[in-house]
């Protein structure tokens, strides 16, 4: 992770040119909407030399099926198998965004439709946001932090924020295990019942005590900001809500006026930076006054996904 934030700060500075997509192509599809993905992706491919194929399946191109065996007299008009297949002969990768459903946790903890991509494809696949993982957000996250903060361990907080429905949870997943693999001592704050899948959580712990890190979680939010150098807000639905929104909208309306990032909590902190991966909801995830402080790092955390990506594309795409 270090050696490709460094590169992406050297496509950040100006002092990395190298085109490696030069005559070539990469695929993206898009099963979800999307700003920053997209066009940091397009214009990060546009600045390697290469070209970008946008698909949006039901959209811009057929319906997909991703199911292995399945029969498709219904709606789905092409398989996976296919599409992948032909789209790598074409472009030297394809990129993916497919959120959870948050219909069936145990089946969609597995990533069925990346996972559907990866295991058909003879191309490299790059995660753009799937059921359980954002490593390009992870990563400008990682790049931001240290970025604003310097190098070495900091004390980041990972904040579970009221919204008015479910969110799915790969930001919160890629994060904390960025955070662990870069040594941080990361608490994560939720409400009782929105726990990280466990063996996720495993995988952090894991990692922190490789990397030196400390892994704490909270249920109080007060004390979760205390201290703080880092505040990273996000909302996620509970595991034991997939596949029933409402009741999940029930239980999560007690924790409406609390678990929001306002200037008080933030007065808290030892003068955190305030992050978010965006699009964010202003005055129910973090007040304006927040958001529009000097301690939002928002915009450049936005930016840096586009010099993490070039580093990705051309550490993959360079041999
Ligand atoms: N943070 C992020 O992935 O933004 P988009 O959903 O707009 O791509």
């Amino acid at each position: 992770m270090s050696q490709l934030i460094d590169l992406a700060r050297l496509f950040k500075d100006g002092d990395e040119e190298s085109k490696p997509l030069a005559g070539r192509s990469v695929a993206l599809v898009f099963f979800n909407p999307s700003l920053r993905t997209r066009a940091s992706m397009q214009v990060g491919i546009y600045e390697l030399g290469g070209n970008a194929v946008v698909l949006e399946p039901g959209g811009t191109s057929w319906t997909l099926e991703h199911r292995e065996g399945a029969v498709m007299e219904a709606d789905k008009t092409e398989h996976v198998a296919e599409f992948v297949r032909v789209l790598g002969r074409y472009c030297v990768a394809i990129g993916v965004r497919s959120f959870a459903a948050l219909q069936n946790w145990e089946a969609e903890r597995t990533d069925p439709i990346l996972t559907s991509f990866a295991k058909c494809s003879e191309v490299p696949i790059i995660n753009l946001e799937s059921a359980i993982h954002h490593p390009c957000q992870a990563l400008a996250d990682m790049m931001t932090i240290r970025e604003k903060l310097g190098e070495g361990r900091k004390k980041v907080l990972l904040t579970w924020a009221w919204h008015p429905k479910p969110l799915p949870m790969a930001v919160p997943n890629s994060f904390a295990l960025a955070a662990a693999q870069m040594g941080h001592d990361l608490t994560i704050a939720h409400p009782p019942g929105y726990e990280l899948d466990d063996e996720l959580m495993g995988e952090v712990r894991r990692q922190a005590a490789g990397a030196g890190g400390r892994i704490a979680v909270e249920h109080d939010i007060d004390k979760a900001f205390a201290g703080a150098e880092v505040v990273y807000a996000k909302s996620w639905g509970g595991k034991s809500f997939y596949g029933s929104p409402e009741r999940d909208i029930s239980t999560r309306a007690q924790y409406r006026s609390r678990w929001i990032v306002d200037e008080q909590k933030m007065a808290r902190t030892k003068g955190a930076i305030f992050m978010h991966c965006l699009p964010v909801r202003r005055n129910v995830i973090v007040t304006d006054g927040v958001l529009d402080s000097a301690s939002s790092v928002v915009i450049d955390e936005a930016e840096n996904r586009l010099h993490v990506q070039k580093a990705i594309l051309a550490k993959l795409l360079s041999e």
